[in-house]
Formats: C-alpha cells, structure tokens, sequence
C-alpha cells in the first residue's frame, strides 16, 4: 500500500460518522449485496462467523418490527415509571425513525456458531458480530452512503425474533439504518488520545519504581 493510500486511508477512517437523515433513495440491490459481502471479510472469533444479516425489505416486516420494537419500548418505560407524554413522544420518534429509513439490516448472531457455549465464547461471538457491523458500515462510507447503529434490537429479541419469524439462534444484536445522507453530521468531540491511552514502559512508577 502506497503512502498517499494510507494517507487517504486514515482520513476516510476518521470520517464515517453516524447519518440519521437520509434522502429516501433506495440503494441497488448489487450495492447491498457489496457492502454485506464485505462486512462478512471482517475478522471473528476462531473464524467461526458468527454474524447473520436481515435485510427487513417488504413493508408488512417493517411494520412487524417497528411494533415489535415499540411494544417493548413501551413496557420497559412503563415498568421504569416513566411520564406517559415521555413515551408517546419516544414511541412516535421511533416509529418515524424506522420508517424513514431506506433500509434496516438487522445484525444477529447465531448462538449455534460456537463451538463451546460459556460467557467467553458468548461475548466474543458478540464482538464478532459488533466488528461485521463496524465493516459494513465502513463499505457504506466507501459507497457514499450513510449508516446507523441502532440498538433497540438488544432489548426485544424474542419479541423481534417472533416478528420477523426468525430461526430461533439467530439472536439480534442491533439493526443498522442505511440510505443516501440527507445531512452532515457536526464536529465530533473526540476524547484526547492521551486520556485513553495507557503505555506501559520503563517510566511507568507504577511497575518499575
Ligand atoms: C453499540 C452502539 C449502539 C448505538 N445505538 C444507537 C441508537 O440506538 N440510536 C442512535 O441514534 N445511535 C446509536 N449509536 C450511534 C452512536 O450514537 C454514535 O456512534 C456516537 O454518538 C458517535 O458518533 P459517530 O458515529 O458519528 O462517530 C450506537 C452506536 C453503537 C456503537
């Protein structure tokens, strides 16, 4: 790799940022099919692959899901005690928001793809699926299209996995919103390096005092 591609690279890298605005365009079907393929280059635990993609395209799933979501939306802020306007008000939002998006791809991971079942192999399975998420939305960035992560999913997955009459392993993890930006996000306020950063070295009083 060349310099000024690494260069390029890096400013690419740094400027993916989260699209919650898009333009309703629909995207090709050889372009989705693009980005999902490339998700699937990214790295897994033991190589096992434990990521599973759906793509909610027909209207009568959008709405299943969108119930799906809400219901338990609903039920968890009810359970919380919050104020009823709060979550009229969250309700709609999200109902908006699912519907304007062009595409929903929901991430899951498939709790059958390990090959031992403990809370390691668990978490790293959920890594795993966290780093396809990650790539696919880096291929969409590549493509000019704007990306979302959202997690809504992780609160309801029996209820989505009955929704969209899921196999039973395929557990939801997220879902990611996809279409044409229809805004530019602002700044990023980034953490410093060095607030996030610990190196260990010969001056560390810590361990060498
Ligand atoms: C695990 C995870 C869950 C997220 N869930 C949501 C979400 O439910 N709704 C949303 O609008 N953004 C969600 N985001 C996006 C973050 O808000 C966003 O990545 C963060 O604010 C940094 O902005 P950037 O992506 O533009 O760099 C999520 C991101 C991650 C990694």
């Amino acid at each position: 790799m060349s310099s000024k591609t690494l260069l390029s690279l890096h400013t690419f890298l740094r400027s993916r940022r989260s699209i919650r605005k898009f333009n309703g365009q629909r995207i090709p079907e050889e372009i989705l099919r693009e980005i999902l393929e490339t998700a699937t280059f990214a790295p897994s635990a033991h190589g096992l692959q434990p990521w599973r993609f759906v793509l909610v395209e027909h209207q009568a799933a959008r709405q299943s899901l969108a119930l799906a979501l809400t219901d338990k939306m609903q039920a968890d802020m009810r359970r919380e005690s919050a104020p009823e306007a709060e979550i009229t008000a969250r309700v709609k939002r999200s109902m908006k928001r699912i519907s304007e998006a062009p595409h929903i791809i929901l991430l899951c991971r498939d709790t059958e793809a390990v090959r031992i079942q403990s809370p390691e192999e668990t978490l790293m399975g959920v890594q795993s699926v966290a780093m396809a998420g990650l790539q696919l939305m880096l291929a969409a960035h590549a493509r000019g299209l704007g990306a979302n992560w959202i997690c809504w999913p992780l609160y309801a997955q029996a209820e989505v996995i009955r929704a969209l009459h899921l196999p039973s392993t395929w557990q939801p993890q997220g879902m990611v919103f996809l279409g044409y930006p229809a805004e530019q996000a602002g700044e990023k306020a980034l953490k410093p390096l060095d607030e996030v950063l610990l190196t260990i070295d010969g001056t560390t009083p810590l361990f060498y005092e």
